[in-house]
């Protein structure tokens, strides 16, 4: 009895004094209600690319803030896609979709997350380079928006898995699916990945 109780009350304040200290559910809430259609596929979204960020953080044996840092990151990542979207329910954009990073960027700055910003910004496919943008004539600032530090790095890698289109919201894409995406875009980006998935994979 002792026992559980101390154990209980051990577990109770670890978890008051380990948890993230960003209330990414509070700010999620603020800017995509519950009752909008979009939350429907940001949240399964945004967990499925948290939880597979989070498992490749632990074997790579990063630290406690790491973790941290990128579990509120990787549940921040998209929420740019307030921005783009459209007023008809579902699916339909007021922005190309590709602005939804420095979208992101934006929203999380005014919200203090400068570093939580960085990740929004850089997160899509493996980056865009600014001669990339130039050449494609994108509607994005002219610089390079490509993942920087280790845990912008695993965020982004997670976030080519899962798809936020409703039928394939659940299915974790296979590696020849990601190559296969990333090579419409060029032979470099298919190279990142891998690079990538040498290093964060588990040798599928
Ligand atoms: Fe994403």
């Amino acid at each position: 009895m002792t026992t559980d109780s101390t154990t209980t009350e051990r577990m109770t304040t670890e978890t008051m004094t380990t948890g993230p200290a960003v209330d990414y559910f509070e700010i999620i809430h603020r800017h995509l209600p519950p009752d909008s259609p979009a939350y429907r596929f940001y949240l399964p979204h945004v967990v499925m690319v948290t939880a597979e960020a989070l498992a490749v953080a632990r074997r790579l044996g990063l630290d406690e803030n790491q973790l941290q840092f990128i579990e509120e990151a990787g549940m921040l990542h998209d929420i740019g896609v307030v921005a783009v979207l459209g007023d008809q329910p579902g699916l339909s954009w007021r922005l190309p979709y590709i602005c939804h990073g420095h979208e992101g960027r934006k929203i999380l700055e005014a919200e203090g997350l400068p570093r939580h910003a960085l990740v929004a910004e850089r997160h899509t496919g493996v980056g865009i380079t600014a001669e990339q943008i130039r050449q494609r004539r994108l509607p994005l600032p002219e610089r390079d928006l490509v993942p920087d530090s280790i845990e912008e790095k695993i965020i982004s890698y997670a976030d080519l898995f899962f798809s936020k289109s409703p039928a394939k919201l659940w299915r974790r894409e296979t590696v020849d699916e990601i190559r296969d995406e990333l090579a419409e875009f060029g032979a470099d980006q298919v190279k990142v990945f891998e690079d990538w998935h040498k290093q964060f994979g588990e040798g599928e």
